[in-house]
């Protein structure tokens, strides 16, 4: 039976990991996986994680079973963390879920739960897991315009014309923050302009927010999607805590639904909690805890927040100096669309063969669609990059 199987294609992100392993050369560059480093390369462990860590080490009696959709604690302090003083209880499911990708995944399957013939709208690109997983589902994935290849901004004209096909029970999956692969993202009134395509087509959005705290700030970088949960009557959002809290291999993410409230709430709850218990039963529990333990302990939550917005503050800097090199080694601004990005990306708008040539050449790692991973730089090695860039005439 198992001879049957064929070859699945390996995911670009992850096969690029291998790649660069396998790579013997000095002084090699990783820009691609998202994943924060420090200026040393090193991906360290938060300091309010290490203390939430100790605390739960030495407070925990017990490792038995905790609830099937996740702990009541972290769910709830990763709703008050993504919609603030918007939180409405009341209308408000939620799931506790296998890392980010778990809560997109259980989000499409409730959805298609509640709507079998759904299409999910995504913005291109995208993710490439996103339509990754629509494609293993056999669920209809439309791609709307987003990236304007010219400004490497948002193309919000195409981005609004596309999203007004989409129609009553469709998903429009969007990005609520640090766009995943461009690092352009839309502002306040465009968001308030998708809430409206959004109440007229009665599409129903999926927000995925993977980067808070990563762009313009914990509060700024949810402002997107609290517009939306406040505007629409129906709205999924998947979040990770795998970037945010720095904890990767612990696979901490949540799913919330938001509806009418009432009857709708309690259905969406049971149906949410079914569907964990057909996939993995219970929820990993100790990255969740973590997170519980930090955002609800006054001072673990700030030294969390200082810390993030340190590493917030870190990436803008060297976006800026990566511009300010590109614009003394090219001559021109053309290159100054990387300061302007939010988050741990940046759509170069280079094509493939001169990815390859970065890689070749100067042995830096881009992923194929000339996404940058800005955390994988320093000081030093912002230089380098920029004279590739430049070499490889992009
Ligand atoms: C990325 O986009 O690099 C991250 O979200 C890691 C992943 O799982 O692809």
């Amino acid at each position: 039976m198992l001879s049957n199987l064929t070859p699945q294609e390996p995911d670009k992100i992850l096969a690029l990991m291998g790649e660069f392993k396998a790579d013997t050369r000095q002084g090699k560059i990783d820009l691609g996986v998202g994943v924060y480093k420090d200026a040393s390369g090193h991906t360290p462990v938060m300091r309010a994680v290490r203390q939430a860590e100790q605390r739960i080490l030495e407070t925990q009696t017990t490792k038995s079973y905790t609830a099937l959709p996740g702990e009541q604690e972290y769910r709830d302090a990763m709703a008050r963390l993504i919609l603030g003083e918007g939180l409405e209880g009341a209308r408000t499911a939620s799931l506790a879920t296998v890392g980010g990708t778990g809560a997109l995944r259980q989000g499409f399957e409730l959805a298609r739960m509640a709507n079998p013939g759904m299409r999910v709208f995504h913005s291109d690109p995208t993710w490439p897991n996103h339509v990754s997983i629509l494609k293993f589902m056999g669920v209809e994935a439309v791609p709307y315009r987003y990236f304007d290849a010219a400004t490497r901004g948002v193309d919000f004209a195409g981005m609004k014309a596309d999203l007004a096909q989409a129609k009553k029970g469709d998903i429009v999956l969007l990005h609520g923050c640090c766009h995943n692969p461009t690092g352009a993202n839309l502002t306040l009134e465009e968001w308030a302009e998708v809430a409206q395509v959004l109440e007229t087509t009665g599409a129903v959005p999926m927000i995925d927010i993977a980067y808070q705290g990563f762009g313009d700030g914990l509060q700024e970088d949810a402002a997107g999607t609290r517009l939306i949960a406040s505007r629409l009557p129906e709205v999924l959002i998947a979040a990770s805590c795998s970037k945010n809290f720095g904890i990767y291999r612990e696979r901490s993410g949540v799913l919330l639904a938001l509806s009418e409230g009432g009857k709708t709430r309690d259905l969406t709850q049971g149906a949410m909690a079914f569907l964990n218990r057909q996939t993995y039963s219970f929820p990993p529990d100790h990255g969740a805890r973590i997170v519980s333990t930090v955002l609800n302990d006054d001072a673990l939550r700030a030294d969390w927040m200082t810390e993030l917005e340190e590493v917030r503050q870190g990436m803008l800097a060297l976006r800026e100096q990566l511009a300010a090199e590109l614009r003394s080694l090219s001559g021109s601004d053309r290159f100054d669309f990387v300061a302007r990005h939010r988050g741990m990306f940046s759509r170069l708008g280079a094509t493939p063969e001169q990815v390859k040539r970065i890689k070749d050449d100067f042995a830096i790692y881009l992923v194929g669609d000339s996404r940058l991973n800005i955390a994988g730089l320093n000081q030093t090695t912002v230089p380098i990059l920029a004279r590739a860039i430049v070499d490889a005439g992009i």
